[in-house]
């Protein structure tokens, strides 16, 4: 079948998470972060998704926003920053403004051209993906913005994925689905999705029950796939 929605991943994905720990790192008086800011960045990452998987697995919901302050506060105490209050406030203001990868504007400008629907499908709570969309100026090539919040519970619970069919009426062989999570992208294949999976860092494909059919190292070849499937 055509695909006839392109549904986007928000952090990592469209949205680059290490943004936050790198342009804090360049900042005067911050030496402390400098020399670990990618450790950091990467537990911070890690962290947020492990508390996102547990709580789903659990029970236990709460917010994306809390999580990722849950996930923060782990990474800086295991760097040894646990202390600076302020350093934690400042990371935490520059995730609700991270910038887009480069190639998202025009990547999605080529979507809407081509007339397909174009919508975030993500675990944030709706007032920090707003923060994201608005900053990096994308809000007139989104069509919605879904958040797991309107069913409370984290991808890759299938509930998440449904969101989709009922928000454009599509069938899940109409949806190209793009993440950069690997788990993400072989959650949503398994549910059906045909998948692009964006593997920026060149990591090995996950053991997982299904495969993305399509692997990037960045979203400009989207609009390809979706007017080749
Ligand atoms: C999201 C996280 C998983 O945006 O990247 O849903």
């Amino acid at each position: 079948m055509p695909i006839r929605a392109c549904i986007f991943d928000a952090y990592g994905t469209l949205f680059d998470v290490t943004a936050a720990a790198r342009q804090a790192a360049e900042e005067p008086g911050r030496a402390a972060l400098a020399g670990v800011w990618q450790a950091l960045a990467r537990d911070w990452r890690l962290k947020q998704l492990q508390y996102t998987w547990l709580r789903a697995i659990t029970g236990h919901h709460k917010d994306f926003w809390d999580v990722t302050q849950d996930g923060l506060d782990w990474a800086m105490e295991a760097q040894g920053l646990g202390d600076d209050a302020e350093l934690r406030e400042r990371l935490l203001a520059l995730y609700w403004e991270l910038s887009a990868y480069p190639e998202v504007p025009d990547m999605l400008a080529a979507l809407k051209a081509d007339g397909l629907n174009t919508a975030i499908l993500s675990n944030g709570s709706p007032d920090m993906l707003e923060g994201a969309v608005t900053s990096a100026g994308l809000e007139a090539l989104l069509d919605d913005v879904l958040s797991i919040e309107s069913v409370r519970i984290f991808k890759p619970s299938r509930v998440v994925y449904d969101m989709v069919g009922k928000r454009f009426g599509t069938r899940p062989d109409e949806v190209l689905f793009v993440s950069s999570n690997g788990w993400d992208a072989a959650a949503a294949a398994d549910y059906g999705f045909t998948t692009a999976w964006v593997n920026r860092a060149g990591e090995p494909v996950d053991r997982l029950p299904a495969k993305p059919q399509h692997i990037l190292t960045e979203l400009s070849g989207i609009p390809d796939i979706a007017r080749t499937t």
